[in-house]
């Protein structure tokens, strides 16, 4: 079988820039403890009128340009988001058209933080099988559309951000590019980090009694969830690595998704990873959910931090629960 490797990477953040200090005026926290318990010191926020299909095509098209292709050339489109601009139809189809990329399949993912890579995943099946030659992954967040910016959001507003990322993948030799991917979830926790409605469960799907009750905005259990995602992280990237025969000390990079400091240095603690071997720029963005591996990937080959031949393992968890693993030969 042939393998699936990057091809091209790109991301688009929103130019203006959200300072804890601004956060202050909307709600009862300060720069101080957001830094302590997070790590964010500032997180990009679109303007009014801006969707995450806008960024996630910006992000595609300097992937597909990286990638030595056109539009033309795309094969299929996998786009993961939890904020799309409509409930339906989702934002591939919007990519496609505002790409200008024929009428391939456009399958839109909902795995929140692990949404890119499960969607990776989707594109080094398809590839490694011959069934496409240049799979396109978007992950992208409009967050600040939907928090809950009184004190009552505090603990989740002041996380997350906006953002996008994309890669597309091709085909590769075996043994370079994606090595595996692994996939994890268990949907008991599923209330733990959720948004409530609207709801199709109900009749009609969207009240005013929902909004009144703040039922629209993200709702997280945070310790818990903070438990949960020092465990599994750890568990997915070894997972990736005894599938390939490799260990710790053969790992040139972690890139994990962009939860929060504490949980990267924890992570990094748990696998006895040196910091330089752990990416974080969570400082500066904020959690982009489906969008910070992506991102991340990008400034990291932007950087030269991954060069030809090294080990880079990304790993996810988050909503759901869900969490997942994949290994790169680069
Ligand atoms: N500013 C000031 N005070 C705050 C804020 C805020 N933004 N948010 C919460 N607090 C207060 C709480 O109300 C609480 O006050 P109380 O003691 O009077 O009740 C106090 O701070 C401590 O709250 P805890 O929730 O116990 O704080 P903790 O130390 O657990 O930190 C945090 C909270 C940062 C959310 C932590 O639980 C965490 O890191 N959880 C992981 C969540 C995460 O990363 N989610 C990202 C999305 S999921 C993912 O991507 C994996």
């Amino acid at each position: 079988m042939r393998g699936a490797r990057i091809i091209g990477t790109g991301r688009a953040l929103p130019p203006r820039v959200v300072r804890n200090d601004e956060l202050t005026e909307r709600m009862d926290t300060s720069d101080e403890w957001i830094v302590q318990r997070t790590g964010v010191r500032e997180r990009r926020y679109v303007e009014p009128g801006t969707g995450s299909s806008d960024l996630g095509a910006d992000a595609a098209r300097k992937a597909i340009d990286r990638a030595g292709i056109t539009p033309g050339d795309v094969d299929l489109i996998v786009f993961a988001t939890l904020s799309p601009d409509h409930i339906f139809p989702g934002n591939g189809v919007l990519v496609q058209d505002r790409l200008g990329i024929p009428t391939v399949g456009a399958l839109d993912v909902r795995d929140q933080c692990s949404g890119f890579v499960y969607g990776l995943s989707v594109a080094e099946a398809y590839v490694k099988g011959g069934f496409h030659d240049h799979v396109l992954v978007i992950g992208a967040e409009v967050q600040s559309a939907g928090l809950d910016f009184s004190t009552k959001g505090r603990d989740v507003a002041v996380i997350f951000g906006d953002g996008a990322g994309a890669v597309v993948v091709g085909p590769s030799e075996p043994g370079r590019g994606i090595l595996s991917s692994h996939l994890h979830s268990e949907g008991k926790h599923a209330k733990d980090l959720w948004v409530d409605a609207p709801s199709f469960r109900e009749n009609p799907w969207l009240t005013h009694e929902m909004i009144d009750a703040g039922r629209h905005f993200p709702r997280m259990n945070g310790r818990y969830v903070f438990t949960h995602a020092v465990r599994r992280f750890p568990e997915a990237v070894l997972e990736s690595l005894e599938r390939n025969g490799l260990t710790i000390a053969d790992l040139s990079l972690l890139i994990p998704h962009q939860a929060n400091l504490r949980i990267t240095q924890a992570v990094g603690a748990a696998l006895q990873l040196p910091q330089e071997k752990v990416f974080s720029n969570v400082e500066r963005y904020g959690n982009t959910t489906a969008a910070s591996i992506p991102i991340a990937l990008d400034e990291c080959v932007e950087q030269g931090r991954i060069r030809e031949g090294d080990l880079v393992c990304l790993a996810s968890f988050g909503s759901g629960f869900t969490w997942a693993s994949a290994l790169l030969r680069w």
